[in-house]
């Protein structure tokens, strides 16, 4: 089975082709092109902008991923596209370019929530997938998410963020240091040279909750950088290991209160070297990670999950949801 995966909801425009055989998922083709750094000037997304390059580039960027998978679309079996949650201009171009090959190439459509998409990357694995109950940990841009799966469609919210996402914290800090957006790579890479010294806040780590808060974190640092002089390389080393505390601390909470041996860590922090090394050493169990180009935003995780959802019957249906939630 053959499916197109398209993802547009926020500044990359992706498309890949996945295939499912006995063997498991595997990637034919994955293409990604991404408006960020035309948004970098800005230091933040420009809505509309974003979404008038994902329409110059949606074309072109399923013509490739077809042309590099070698693949027809008389060989479909499907096409896989995010239809929420996003900005709603971008959203908007995937959605009704999907509708549209759907009709002309007469393939059903699947429409794949894109938070629940981030965890299907770690299903693109021949050699080892996660398998249920597991938890699930949804660290990206937007989201701060645990999450409790039985089954494939079947999960339950255990709890999220009360204000910024992990990611978002990543990148109004790196702001506050000067760095460009996206800050959390940016964060990740000054620290490696530092140490952990500025005693930073760890936001409801004592809760008895599974929700996160990282906006105090945030003015920490937003105090720190206007207080006494500070080096940079260390306060970065020192916003990376509250945050990766925070998110360890949580997630084996989550596993341990409810008895899971199994922890599935997805979306952009995902590609953060010390949250994995941190919460792999933590934990006692199994931890999936995708390989960090699938930690991102990418349409191979959008084509993954499709494989384990069911078309829509009536494409004209299918609209673009910008408030989609994890659990619909
Ligand atoms: O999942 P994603 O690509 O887009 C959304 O759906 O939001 O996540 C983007 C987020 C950004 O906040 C970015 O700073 C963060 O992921 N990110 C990272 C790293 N790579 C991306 N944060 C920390 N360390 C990284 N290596
Ligand atoms: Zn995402």
């Amino acid at each position: 089975m053959i499916i197109l995966g398209i993802e547009t909801s926020c500044d990359e425009t992706a498309a890949a082709l996945l295939e499912q055989t006995k063997k498991g998922i595997q990637i034919l083709s994955n293409i990604v092109t991404s408006s960020a750094s035309l948004q970098a000037k800005f230091g933040g997304i420009i809505p509309e902008q974003a979404a008038r390059e994902q329409i110059k580039s949606i074309m072109p960027v399923i013509a490739e991923a077809l042309a590099q998978a070698g693949i027809e679309p008389n060989q479909l079996d499907a096409i896989a596209v995010t239809f929420g949650p996003g900005l709603i201009g971008s959203l908007l171009v995937g959605v009704e370019t999907a509708k549209t090959l759907a009709q002309i190439w007469h393939k059903p459509i699947i429409p794949v929530n894109h938070l629940l998409g981030h965890f299907y990357a770690n299903w693109i694995n021949p050699e080892q997938t996660p398998t249920f109950p597991c938890v699930g940990l949804l660290v990206s841009g937007g989201h701060t998410d645990l999450v409790l799966f039985d089954s494939h469609g079947k999960y339950k919210y255990l709890g999220g963020t009360r204000d910024d996402a992990a990611g978002e914290c990543f990148d109004k800090c790196a702001r506050l240091l000067g760095l460009p957006y996206p800050g959390g790579p940016e964060i990740s890479k000054l620290a490696l040279k530092g140490k952990d010294i500025y005693k930073l806040p760890r936001p409801m780590t004592d809760s008895k909750d599974l929700d996160f808060s990282f906006s105090g974190l945030k003015t920490a640092v937003a105090n720190r950088v206007k207080g006494s002089e500070f080096n940079p390389v260390d306060l970065a080393a020192s916003i990376e290991a509250a945050i990766v505390d925070v998110l360890v601390s949580k997630t084996l909470t989550a596993a341990t209160g409810y008895g899971i041996n199994q922890i599935i860590v997805a979306g952009g922090v995902a590609a953060n070297e010390k949250l994995s090394e941190e919460i792999k050493k933590a934990f006692a169990g199994k931890v999936f990670i995708p390989p960090p180009q699938l930690c991102t935003d990418n349409a191979a995780m959008i084509a993954s999950a499709a494989f384990f959802i069911k078309p829509i019957k009536d494409l004209f249906q299918l609209q673009a949801n910008p408030n989609l939630a994890l659990a619909y």
